[in-house]
């Protein structure tokens, strides 16, 4: 298939164009690269630098590449951002969003796949987090995704544009040859990578008194290849749905930093702040309805083996991107 990756040079874009490149699909790449990088870009792939605020250029695009699909990742995805700047995420997520589905819709792609985030549920009565829960986000960034989930909704019974939204819960994790570098980077993951590396003297621990077992917030780790795999599962899809997607286990903050101090086998030294407005406590997914329905199955089910990849590529770039 012909597909358009929106925001292939970001983190999650750039692998999931990875591996439809790998599985022999002809894969366009658009990316204003605010959050991207020019370097993350499959050189298998073809790149058109966009914004999708500009109506003309992401039409241009779509007309051009006419793709059998469209995978959407571009948006801004931070939690805590959201919750200082909330005008930025409902502008670039749902208004600069609705630019691509009406070109989209005049161009006649049949399929669209989305990045939606389990940031949509909030803090949920009952855990695992499964599609029959009420969406209440408790931020800017998670009412953002799901202001577009139902605007697909719509579009879907309007013009008949099917859609998978996938919610992933916490991405994290590298392929080989690409990983997480965020220009400012907020995510913990990398943040203790970070610290192993010697480039920042320490990690934040965002709140130790919350009702958890260390006191720490869980959540649920997912990687990177795993994501793109539903990703390819979706297009297989013919009918609009939603589906959660994590591995349905659930690590706290200082496990994470526990985990990544023994696979690096550097000190990481931490320092105990404040929550950070926007979190919630626990957040673990289930992912029986993509499993039974498009038989997706989790390949890393481990934080040893998602941190363990992430490692190896800070590893390897040292500077990320290098831009
Ligand atoms: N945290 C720290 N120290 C840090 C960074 C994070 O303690 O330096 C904590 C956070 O407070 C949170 C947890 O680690 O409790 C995970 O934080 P991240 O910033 O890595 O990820 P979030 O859970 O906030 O958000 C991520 C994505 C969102 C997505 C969400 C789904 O950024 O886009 O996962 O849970 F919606």
């Amino acid at each position: 298939m012909k597909i358009l990756v929106v925001g292939g040079a970001g983190y999650i874009g750039s692998v999931c164009a990875e591996l439809l490149l790998n599985e022999g699909h002809d894969v366009a790449i658009f990316d204003n690269l605010t959050e991207g990088h020019r370097a993350a870009v499959d050189p298998r792939a073809t790149f058109s630098e966009g914004d999708l605020s500009d109506r003309q250029s992401i039409g241009a695009a779509i007309s051009t590449v006419r793709p059998d699909a469209v995978m959407h990742f571009a948006a801004n995805a931070l939690v805590g951002e959201s919750m200082e700047n909330p005008s930025k995420y409902f502008r670039n997520n749902v208004g600069n969003g609705l630019n691509l589905l009406d070109a989209i819709v005049e161009s006649r792609v049949a399929r669209l796949v989305f990045s939606s985030t389990c940031a949509i549920f909030g803090p949920p009565d009952r855990l695992p987090i499964d599609e029959t829960l009420p969406a209440q986000p408790i931020n800017p960034y998670g009412e953002s995704k799901l202001a577009f989930e139902k605007i697909l909704r719509w579009y879907d019974q309007i013009h008949g544009l099917k859609f998978i939204a996938l919610r992933y819960f916490n991405a994290a994790g590298a392929s080989e040859k690409f990983g997480e570098d965020h220009r400012v980077e907020t995510h913990l993951i990398p943040n203790v990578l970070q610290v192993a590396l010697g480039q920042k003297p320490e990690v934040a621990i965002f709140g130790t008194d919350y009702e958890t077992p260390d006191g720490t917030c869980i959540r649920d780790y997912i990687h990177i290849l795993d994501l793109a795999r539903a990703h390819i599962l979706a297009l297989g899809s013919k009918k609009s749905d939603f589906y959660n997607l994590g591995t349905g286990g659930g690590s706290s903050v200082r496990e994470v930093i526990d985990t990544a101090g023994k696979i690096t086998g550097r000190k990481i030294n931490v320092v105990e702040k404040p929550r950070r407005p926007g979190d919630p406590p626990r957040l673990i997914a289930s992912s029986e309805k993509i499993q039974r329905e498009l038989g997706w199955k989790p390949q890393f089910q481990s934080l040893d083996a998602i941190i363990e990849s992430a490692w190896k590529w800070h590893q390897k770039f040292p500077t990320g991107y290098g831009d």
